[in-house]
């Protein structure tokens, strides 16, 4: 009897795909000679996940530009996830590869950690039945590690792969962007999908947004937080010096409404934190809302804006940006000449920026005889940290 025809199904966020996904089809193509096809499929909505970072149709181009090369005859990247308007489940997946390719045996790819909850996946019965081998790989586990399978499934085939764990991670390349994890086709591609998105005349419209909305003094100080933020991109070497150019410009946009406009968002939205945070910093909560109503979607951008007067522990490459922009082109900072040093320091180092920044609003809080809200006492002790370390 000839061997069954073989078919892997990887399906995923993508968001974007990088090296480390790129690694693991490198694997399956050199440990796996009987497959006939690897099926990629980018999900539209994970059932695990937020909203994407990528749009669905960038989502499957980035995958294609990620995967194909590798053995154009055997690599397929699939659409069908990213047409629908639902969520997507992994059975439907299956039965649906199941129903193209009539006669393959299908094994699924799934990461070390899913393999606990697979019991608890929708439909799991119809997946036991539907798939014929579990190709598991390690992305927590390091290699030889016991991977902990449920009692229930110990009778499925399980193939547990001794890859290298490897660093590169959707998550933090969203809140980080570089090129390093990612195959250089695809950092074109994604340089390409920005640049469409920011043009000039995307950030003249918002400016002339802006000016309609602020006074003289307040729209000066946007303008000079912009093009400190684009400065700073490029110093930082943030992939997106247009994007952050538009997020400072945008970043007051509500700096001038009454307590009443920013308590009117916060009702509407359903925003009860504003309660623990001080009104000077309404307009920065009250502002991602209103950007939004005007049509800004980029969420990125949206919640850059949120952190620009608090800021957060957590803060990705763009909140950090606008954060410190806001800081150096205050007239505060403009009226200390004793910052000259720290403006060429805070311009070669995030941490050293952030930590400026929070120093600053802590000395004066204190001199005011003010609270220190907690978020920035913990950029100020995370900064600290980072700077004793180098
Ligand atoms: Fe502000
Ligand atoms: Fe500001």
């Amino acid at each position: 009897m000839s061997e069954p025809k073989r078919i892997a199904l990887y399906g995923g966020s993508f968001d974007p795909p990088h090296m480390g996904h790129r690694k693991l089809v490198q694997n399956l193509l050199r440990n796996f000679p009987d497959l006939q096809k690897i099926c990629i499929l980018p999900n539209r909505i994970s059932p695990f996940k937020r909203q994407k970072y990528f749009l669905p149709i960038e989502s499957f181009n980035l995958c294609k530009l990620n995967f194909e090369d590798l053995d154009p005859l055997k690599i397929e990247v699939l659409d069908n996830e990213i047409l629908k308007e639902s969520i997507s489940y992994t059975y439907e997946s299956i039965l649906e590869v199941k129903s193209k390719y009539v006669g393959y045996e299908l094994d699924l790819i799934i990461g070390d950690d899913q393999v606990a909850d697979l019991i608890k996946w929708k439909n799991i019965e119809i997946i036991l039945k539907e798939v014929s081998r579990f190709i598991v790989y390690r992305r927590k586990y390091a290699p030889f590690r016991p991977i902990p399978l449920p009692n229930q499934l110990l009778s499925q085939k399980f193939l547990i792969q001794e890859n290298e764990l490897w660093k590169e991670s959707s998550s933090d390349w969203r809140a980080y962007p570089s090129n390093k994890d990612l195959y250089p086709k695809v950092l074109d591609e994604i340089l390409s999908i920005i640049q469409n998105k920011y043009p000039l005349e995307i950030f003249e419209q918002w400016r002339k947004v802006i000016q309609k909305e602020l006074t003289e003094t307040r729209f000066n100080h946007s303008i000079r937080v912009s093009n400190l933020a684009e400065e700073l991109s490029i110093s930082y070497g943030y992939l997106f010096p247009q994007k952050a150019k538009i997020a400072g410009l945008v970043h007051d946009i509500t700096k001038q409404k009454t307590v009443d406009f920013h308590l009117e968002k916060f009702n509407r939205y359903g925003f009860d934190g504003f309660k623990s945070i001080p009104k000077e910093a309404y307009h920065a909560f009250s502002g991602k809302f209103y950007l939004s109503e005007l049509g800004m979607e980029d969420s990125e951008i949206l919640n850059s804006i949120a952190n620009h007067t608090l800021g957060n522990p957590q803060l990705t490459a763009l909140d950090g940006i606008v954060y410190i922009s806001d800081f150096l082109g205050s007239d505060y900072f403009y009226d200390h000449p004793s910052f000259d040093d720290s403006f060429s320091l805070a311009k070669k180092s995030l941490a050293y920026g952030m930590n400026l920044k929070a120093k600053n609003t802590i000395q004066d809080l204190i001199a005011k005889n003010k609270s220190i809200h907690e978020n920035t006492l913990q950029i100020y002790n995370k900064t600290n940290k980072l700077l004793e370390e180098v």
